[in-house]
Parts: C-alpha cells; sequence; structure tokens
C-alpha cells in the first residue's frame, strides 16, 4: 500500500494540464483546456481539462476525475501504477509497504499530532475570548488591531497564557501524552524531563493545513521587548513541513478558484485584514521566501499570483530572483506597491475594501516589465551594468515555458530598454537551448499552445427522479457544503453538517451518493468539512464519476426542477435556504411517496384486520409527513 503521505505529495505536484498534455494536444479556452477525447474518434474538441478544479470530463464518452482516473482509463493503469506513474514524473519517491503495524502507527501518530494541535487551538482560543487575562490582554490587542469577532472566529485566532505551564498542565490533566505535546512543539522538555509551555503571553495564529486542520501555530508577543523574538512558530513536524504551507491557504482556495489570482503577502496580520475586508484569494508565506512547493500549491488553482509588497525597495530587490521560480513554474506575477511605511495589513484599513481594490487595479505591474523598470533606473549610461541588466531580464524571460508568452515580453523589453527585438530573440534562444538540452524531457513533453475558441460544448443531463434528487443533494454538498450561512437569527450556520443533520433519516438509493454521503457525514461526525478535492481524489471510480459530472457539466437539474415545481429561485446563491430546504424537502417527499405506495400495496394485500388497523394507522402518520412537507414546498398534490 502505497503512504497516505506520499500520495498526498503526488497529488499537490500533479499539474493535471501537463500530465493530460502528454498525451492529448490541448488548447486553452477561458480559465479551462480543449481537446480532442482519447477515447472517442470526435471531429469537434469535446474533452475538456479544469487545470483550477483538477480534474478532466470527457464529453463524447462521458469519462472524467482526475490525472489518476485519467491514466487509469487511458493507460488502462490501477490505481497504484497510476499513483507510480505520477510520482516517476514529479521526482516523488513513493513510500510503500504492506500495511504493518509500523504504517498504522505512523498514520496514527499523524493523526495524534493533528487532535493535539486541535485541542490547542481551542485552548488558546477559549484563554482569549473566555478568561480575563485573555480579554484584557489578548482580545483588547486583536480590537485594537480591527479584527471583527467574527475574524477571530474565523481564523480561530486565540492567547497563551503568561505562565510557564497553563497549556501543557491542562492537556496532561485531559490525558494528551507527553510525546505529542512536545512533537507537536506546543510544550517544550526540560532537562528535569517536566514539560513548559513553548507560547507564553503571546497572541496565537493558528495554521492550517490545506483541508483545514490546525498542523502548526504563530505567536505574536505583545510587549515590545527587543531581546525577545516577534514571533515564535512551531518547529518542523511530521505534520508541518513549512515550506509546503501557506498561511491563510485553506480560507483562501475557493476564492483563488474563483477569481482565478492569488494575492500573496508577507504576514499572518496581512492575511486577516485583507480576507476581512472580503478579498479572500490572499495567502502568506509567513516570513520566509517563497519555495517551489508553495508556488505548486497556488499553479493547482490559479495560474496567476499578484504580490503585494509593502514599499521597501531593498526587500523588492531581495526577492526578484525568487520571483523567477514563478515564472519557472508557468505562472504569470503581477507586483502591487503599497506607498512607504504601508503594508496590506495596514493600507486595507487605512483605505477600506474598496480603496485597496482601486490601488491594486491602478498600481500593479507585470513582474517583468517591473523589474525591467527597477533594473534600468540603476544603469545610468553605463554600458556593462546595462548589458548585465538585458542578460538578466532574458533570464526571468527564458524561464516563462510558455513561448508564445515569452516572445511577447521580448517585444515589450525591447522597447524599454532600447536594444533590438532580434538580439534579446536570439540570446533568448541561447539561454533556452541550454536550458532544453538539461530537461528536453518536460519541454517536448509539453503540447500546450495558447488560446483558441471553441464553441461551448453543454450535455444534458438524464434526469431520472430519485437519483437525480440525490444528485441535487451531493451537488449542493459539494458548492456549498463548506459555505457558512444565518439560519433564522442563527449566524454562522456550516451548511454541510446542517444538511447531513437533516438527512439522517433519508435512506440514498443511488450507490454513489450513498456512498458520498456516507463519506461526507462520517467527516462531519469528524469535525472535518471535505472539500471536492477530498472526493477528486477518492480511490472509488464511481465517487469520482459523480463528483465530476456534477462539478464540471452545467447541472442543469437545479432550474428545471423549481420551475417544474413553480417555486421561484432566480438564483440558488441569492436565496441559498430556499434551495437547499427545497432540495431536502423534495427528496424527503420523494421518499414519503414511495413508502405510502407501499403501504398502500401491503394494505391490499393484507388479511387481517388488527394488522389492515396498524398499517392504516402508519399509512394516515406518513399521509400527514407528506402534506407537512408539501405544505412547506407551497405545492398543491394532485392525485
Ligand atoms: N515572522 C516570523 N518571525 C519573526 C518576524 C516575522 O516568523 N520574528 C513572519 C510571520 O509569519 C509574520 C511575517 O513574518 O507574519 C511578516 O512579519 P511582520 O510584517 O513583522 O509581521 P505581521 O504579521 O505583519 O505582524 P504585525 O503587523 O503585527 O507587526
Ligand atoms: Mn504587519
Amino acid at each position: 500500500m502505497i503512504l497516505k503521505s506520499t500520495i498526498d505529495r503526488i497529488m499537490e505536484a500533479t499539474d493535471i494540464v501537463e500530465v493530460i498534455g502528454e498525451f492529448v494536444q490541448l488548447k486553452k479556452r477561458g480559465a479551462n483546456y480543449v481537446g480532442l477525447s482519447p477515447f472517442a474518434n470526435e471531429r469537434t474538441p469535446s474533452f475538456t481539462v479544469s487545470p483550477a478544479k483538477g480534474i478532466f470530463k470527457d464529453f463524447s464518452s462521458g469519462k472524467g476525475g482526475s490525472a489518476v482516473t485519467f491514466l487509469m482509463e487511458l493507460e488502462k493503469y490501477t490505481y497504484p501504477e497510476a499513483l507510480k506513474w505520477l510520482a516517476k514524473k514529479y521526482s516523488i519517491e513513493v513510500e510503500e509497504t504492506v500495511e504493518t503495524a509500523e504504517n498504522k502507527e505512523e498514520e496514527n501518530r499523524r493523526e495524534s499530532l493533528m487532535i493535539v494541535s486541535a485541542y490547542a487551538a481551542k485552548f488558546f482560543h477559549e484563554s482569549l475570548l473566555d478568561t480575563d487575562e485573555g480579554k484584557a490582554i489578548g482580545l483588547s490587542y486583536f480590537k485594537e488591531r480591527g479584527f471583527s469577532a467574527e475574524t477571530i472566529k474565523k481564523f480561530e485566532l486565540g492567547y497563551s497564557p503568561d505562565q510557564w505551564e497553563a497549556f501543557t498542565g491542562q492537556a496532561l490533566k485531559e490525558g494528551y501524552l507527553e510525546e505529542f505535546l512536545t512533537d507537536s512543539g506546543l510544550s517544550v522538555k526540560r532537562d528535569n524531563g517536566s514539560l513548559y509551555d513553548r507560547y507564553r503571553g503571546r497572541v496565537m495564529f493558528p495554521i492550517h493545513s490545506f483541508t483545514g486542520r490546525v498542523i502548526a501555530f504563530g505567536g505574536r508577543m505583545l510587549k515590545s521587548d527587543k531581546n525577545v523574538p516577534k514571533y515564535v512558530n512551531s518547529p518542523e513536524s511530521e505534520i508541518y513541513h513549512k515550506s509546503n504551507v501557506l498561511y491563510g491557504l485553506h480560507f483562501a482556495k475557493k476564492s483563488i478558484r474563483e477569481e482565478d489570482n492569488c494575492y500573496l503577502v508577507e504576514g499572518y496580520a496581512d492575511v486577516i485584514s485583507v480576507h476581512q475586508a472580503g478579498i479572500e484569494n490572499v495567502v502568506a508565506s509567513s516570513g520566509t521566501s517563497l519555495t517551489v512547493e508553495q508556488i505548486r500549491l497556488i499553479g493547482r488553482l490559479t495560474k496567476n499570483i499578484t504580490i503585494l509588497y509593502d514599499g521597501d525597495a531593498a526587500g523588492i530587490k531581495a526577492s526578484l530572483r525568487g520571483l523567477d521560480m514563478i515564472l519557472e513554474e508557468g505562472l504569470n506575477v503581477k507586483v502591487v506597491l503599497f506607498p512607504d511605511g504601508h503594508d496590506p495589513d495596514s493600507y486595507v484599513r487605512l483605505v477600506g475594501t474598496n480603496g485597496f481594490k482601486k490601488h491594486i487595479e491602478d498600481n500593479k505591474k507585470d513582474f517583468i516589465l517591473y523589474k525591467t523598470n527597477l533594473l534600468l533606473k540603476e544603469v545610468g549610461n553605463d554600458p556593462i551594468k546595462k548589458s548585465d541588466v538585458i542578460r538578466d531580464i532574458v533570464e526571468s524571460i527564458a524561464k516563462i515555458p510558455d513561448s508564445i508568452k515569452a516572445s511577447v515580453f521580448i517585444k515589450e523589453c525591447s522597447h524599454l530598454l532600447q536594444i533590438d527585438e532580434r538580439a534579446l530573440l536570439s540570446e533568448l534562444n541561447k539561454m533556452r537551448n541550454a536550458k532544453a538540452k538539461k530537461d528536453s524531457q518536460q519541454q517536448t513533453n509539453r503540447m500546450i499552445t495558447p488560446v483558441e475558441e471553441y464553441p461551448v460544448y453543454e450535455p444534458v443531463e438524464e434526469i431520472k427522479e430519485t437519483s437525480s434528487q440525490e444528485k441535487e443533494i451531493v451537488r449542493l454538498l459539494l458548492l456549498y457544503g463548506n459555505k457558512v450561512i444565518d439560519w433564522d437569527g442563527i449566524a454562522n450556520t456550516y451548511i454541510g453538517p446542517f444538511m447531513i443533520a437533516e438527512l439522517n433519516d433519508v435512506d440514498f438509493e443511488h450507490p454513489a451518493s450513498k456512498v458520498f454521503i456516507e463519506i461526507y457525514s462520517k467527516e462531519v461526525e469528524n469535525g472535518i468539512l471535505p472539500e471536492e478535492q477530498h472526493f477528486i481524489h477518492h480511490p472509488d471510480k464511481d465517487i469520482v464519476d459523480l463528483v465530476v459530472t456534477l462539478i464540471a457539466t452545467k447541472y442543469t437539474l437545479s432550474d428545471n426542477w423549481y420551475e417544474m415545481h413553480k417555486i421561484l429561485v432566480p438564483d440558488e446563491q441569492a436565496n441559498m435556504k430556499a434551495t437547499i430546504l427545497g432540495a431536502i424537502f423534495h427528496l424527503k417527499k420523494h421518499k414519503v411517496g414511495k413508502m405510502l405506495e407501499d403501504l398502500r400495496n401491503e394494505l391490499q394485500k393484507e388479511q387481517s384486520v388488527e394488522d389492515q388497523e396498524i398499517l392504516l394507522n402508519q399509512y394516515m402518520r406518513m399521509k400527514k409527513v407528506e402534506k407537512t412537507i408539501s405544505d412547506y414546498l407551497g405545492s398543491v398534490i394532485i392525485k
């Protein structure tokens, strides 16, 4: 069996466009790529790849799924074989073993570390909100910084009491093992073997994994003492690899996909303030320079990164090299500077959401052009310096995998640098050839040519009653399960758990939907809101197929459905409550209808008068339930 950690690493590294691009010639169309189906003989491309979602859908053959599913379908690989193929492509070492006690233990250890981290986040959060010290010191600090109660809750911000053993003592008392307290970095061992708190008298920023579990912390001090580090961060652990984590990504990922852009800032406070201002596609590298892994994490969601710098020129020059790495990963980079002395956090608080957005729109510059201008300013009349700058810029451009994009930059830079375009191109080709030799394989494998419009291909879904109602529930869970809604005055209800609770008396019939609901319920029980990615990468092909079909095609049931039942829901998001309850109650009504039918059949067959009476009673009760539901739905039952 391949270890879960290896699978995660493979999924993280996999670029579905690159993988499928090895087998299918893909062309970009809007946010997606299209090509001719490798599974059917067709003239008009109906095979679509969505890099943002990491899925493909072939509308001719109906096949769809992740990069793994693609390899399984096309190359007839088994699940592990497909994973190994990807691991090889991305040079990931596959850790694989039979299910030994040791493996199990490794998985259990990781799980234990996450559980203790979740407990710590709760402890710090409660000590912020419910203790006098927390309120007086931590909460008032956050309030002063302009963080709302909602923001504090969403980011699970906390406070660690200014004592040596407040957290550790409580954790031990509640039975958490020393081993996990120290390995997660929450507690530190003294020479005499006893434990003390790593974080004391600090406000706490939990760091979440991609799926939203707490895996580490940053603790900011509140006094201004030069001898104490401003931030104390969790050490590396089995669940926290700093270079693979971006602060805020869990909260940002959805918006990054929707906006097709990711804002990159420096610190925790920047992420939180910008997010609170309603700009949610923002993450931070948390003080360290950006790593390739972090860029790839973003690259799975969008190909556009916009860096929000504070206005410190020295810092900017130092980070130019790092930005080349982003180009190399095939992403587009823009930069935005802020007025001297401001960082995104202070600036958004100063000018508000609209002012902030306007500043970005007015000031965003493409990285290469920005870099050219910046370096040119320093050249003056020095020809040697100028040739260095030219080489430097062309080096950046050479990193761009898409040659058409690169040639556009060459053109623009030739104007800026006042140098003949052909000279730049020959320099570019020299560098490219050198690079191509190094990694010829990767280069030739890319067969992606840009932009060409194809007619949008919209398949018509077959609507079978029960299963499509069940699928509608699955679709809503996928789309909105992790959203919060204000429900009859109760703020911040998560839609997923609410729906699951409402549906606990419903038996799903459609096999894949049934399994989906089981998985979803189980995760919810564990306090996790599963994301679509969780299902896209599920080993069960039927689940992947269901989920991909629901998110890849414009699923038309919803519209028809409400129209058929004369319920006006012009926009399901605008009327979330009606959408959700509508779907739940229609399904329930349908099930009740079936039960009534079964009861009627039984009644006809039943000979004994007593049993008939019992059945009749059941029938009447069921009828009442049906009426309640129908009343709710506002529809009239016509027999
Ligand atoms: N950082 C760190 N250790 C430090 C200083 C900074 O780990 N000693 C990291 C933190 O992740 C921090 C980021 O670098 O969020 C940016 O630093 P800074 O701008 O100083 O922090 P902010 O979060 O913006 O904090 P504040 O605005 O409260 O000063
Ligand atoms: Mn700051």
